[in-house]
């Protein structure tokens, strides 16, 4: 396997000091948080960040099974595609006919969904479309996708936490002229990452096992951060600028990215391509199933020194709080990651709570420099609110049970007819105390606004979209249109809301 090690510098392992957070991703005021150094257990040895095997999507066959592999400390189960944990990053190229058959040897059934690319409905990897263990399905579409960053995990109905939890998130990349000719960090400066929180059993035992209360209600949070897979990711960067290309792939875990010693990054494209123009950035909120394409520079860095990213503390105003009963079952996370001030855990660190998640430690090698032009993709217009919605989705949970409009999911009831080519408004609401990061199938869409709660867009969500994070409090207007006819979807991307029903089913049909 294509690991790097760099046994040898750990010993320089000085981890970032934070300070003040010039852009509060939740709240808007600038306020200080404890982005603070965490002192590295001496005894613990960081983990090599696997690199993400390649392949490509032209003609492809995704093998679903179980395999062993290390997620920090002895061999556990995990479940992936070929064998490879983590799953490979799917390569296309825009205008590819994209060839790709699943076989599914777990002993459940699965489907895999391509999030965020516009495909039709049988290539979607609706629920409907499951395939029992020992079956196979053909997938067949054609790339019409902005290059960008994409990803793909399973769909199963009800199951979709467990498997994507248990290993099955892969990056899908889509790549393109326009974007080559940027002249972007590319082979060993392009580095894709999976970011997940995961709870470990006794021996490092990976294990779905969620309980009644707060699992169910905030969803599984974990109690270690992990990278492409592995705990205590560490890899070694030249001094030089980096593209490092990231998709929340956790089950519910909300990550408020930032770089030790505050060091600034610069993103370049979020969920379905570039933005029009890069933004400097020093803190970035990404929810499950949102991605972000970021340039960070590490030539301003000394040979040897060491840059945490991590998720720093965050605070979501109205959020339902954690139960306080007793330390729970949490097993620290060995003096790395953050706790909640006073607030007890119950199961995982809760919501908002500090976590590490990739190391990179500085060699003495140059890397590249990258002279970004002003200008990203200029075709990216800013689109308009014309005020009027036409369909309003609000999204509730209580009493365990999720909601959208007040109705749990259900595999053959089409909630909305939607024709194909109108340009729609869609507004999502969300009265109660959870955060719920809204997806739409279907390609690619626009957010129009955010009132209440943040009250704005963040410069994350000024491109093209497919997640959208509706916190407590807050309104989004989200612009649609749809190409394909058919049945999508629209649900929650914390996936225990989705697998208990905050899922819906819309039709496109023929105009
Ligand atoms: Cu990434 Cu319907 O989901
Ligand atoms: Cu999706
Ligand atoms: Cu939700």
């Amino acid at each position: 396997m294509d690991r790097k090690t760099f046994f040898g510098v750990m010993g320089a392992g000085l981890v970032g000091v934070g300070g003040t957070n010039r852009f509060a991703g939740f709240g808007g005021a600038p306020r200080s948080a404890r982005v603070g150094s965490i002192a590295r257990d001496p005894g613990l040895a960081g983990s090599p960040l696997p690199r993400l095997p390649e392949v490509s999507g032209a003609d492809l066959t995704l093998t679903a099974g179980r395999m062993t592999a290390r997620v920090r400390g002895g061999a556990t189960e995990v479940w992936s595609y070929n064998g490879q944990f983590p799953a490979p990053l799917i390569r296309l190229r825009r205008g590819d006919d994209a060839r790709i058959r699943l076989v599914n040897e777990l002993d459940e059934d699965t489907i895999v969904h391509w999030h965020g690319l516009d495909v039709p409905e049988q290539a979607d990897g609706h629920p409907r479309f499951a395939i029992g263990p020992g079956e196979a399905y053909d997938y067949r579409f054609r790339v019409a996708d902005a290059p960008g960053l994409y990803w793909y995990h399973p769909h199963t109905h009800g199951r979709t936490a467990p498997q994507t939890y248990m290993g099955m998130a892969g990056l899908l990349v889509v790549d393109g002229e326009e974007e080559a000719a940027l002249g972007l960090p590319s082979g060993e400066f392009e580095l894709g990452l999976v970011l997940q929180d995961k709870r470990l059993a006794a021996g490092g035992a990976l294990r779905y096992s969620p309980e009644m209360g707060p699992d169910r209600m905030f969803g599984y949070l974990g109690d270690i951060g992990t990278a492409n897979g592995v705990a205590d990711a560490q890899v070694e960067v030249r001094r030089g600028a980096y593209r490092l290309r990231i998709v929340n792939g956790a089950n519910a875990r909300i990550f408020d990215l930032t770089l030790g010693n505050d060091l600034p990054f610069t993103l370049l494209g979020s969920d379905g391509g570039l933005l029009r123009e890069p933004v400097e950035l020093r803190r970035l909120t990404l929810a499950t199933g949102e991605r972000a394409d970021l340039l960070v520079d590490f030539s301003t860095l000394r040979a040897g020194e060491s840059i945490m990213l991590r998720s720093a503390e965050f605070e979501i105003p109205g959020m339902m709080m954690m139960g306080m009963q007793g330390g729970g079952r949490g097993r620290g996370p060995q003096g790395r990651g953050g706790g909640m001030g006073g607030m007890h855990r119950m199961n995982g660190i809760p919501q908002g709570g500090a976590m590490d998640l990739v190391e990179f430690v500085v060699s003495a090698e140059e890397g590249p420099k990258i002279e970004l032009p002003a200008r990203l993709d200029g075709s990216l217009d800013a689109p308009a609110d014309p005020g009027t919605v036409d369909r309003t989705f609000r999204f509730d949970s209580r009493m365990m049970q999720h909601t959208i409009n007040g109705r749990s999911f259900e595999m053959d009831r089409i909630d909305e007819r939607i024709p194909a080519g109108r340009r729609e408004v869609w507004e999502f609401v969300n009265d109660g105390g959870f955060a719920h990061p809204v997806h739409v199938h279907g390609g690619q869409h626009r957010i129009l606004s955010r009132e209440g709660g943040r009250a704005r867009l963040l410069p994350w969500e000024r491109g093209r979209k497919d997640t959208a994070l509706l916190l407590p409090g807050e309104r989004i207007r989200m612009a649609v249109e749809f190409r394909h006819t058919g049945v999508f979807l629209l649900h929650c991307h914390n996936l225990e809301h989705e697998d208990a029903g905050m899922m819906s089913n819309f039709e496109v049909v023929a105009p």
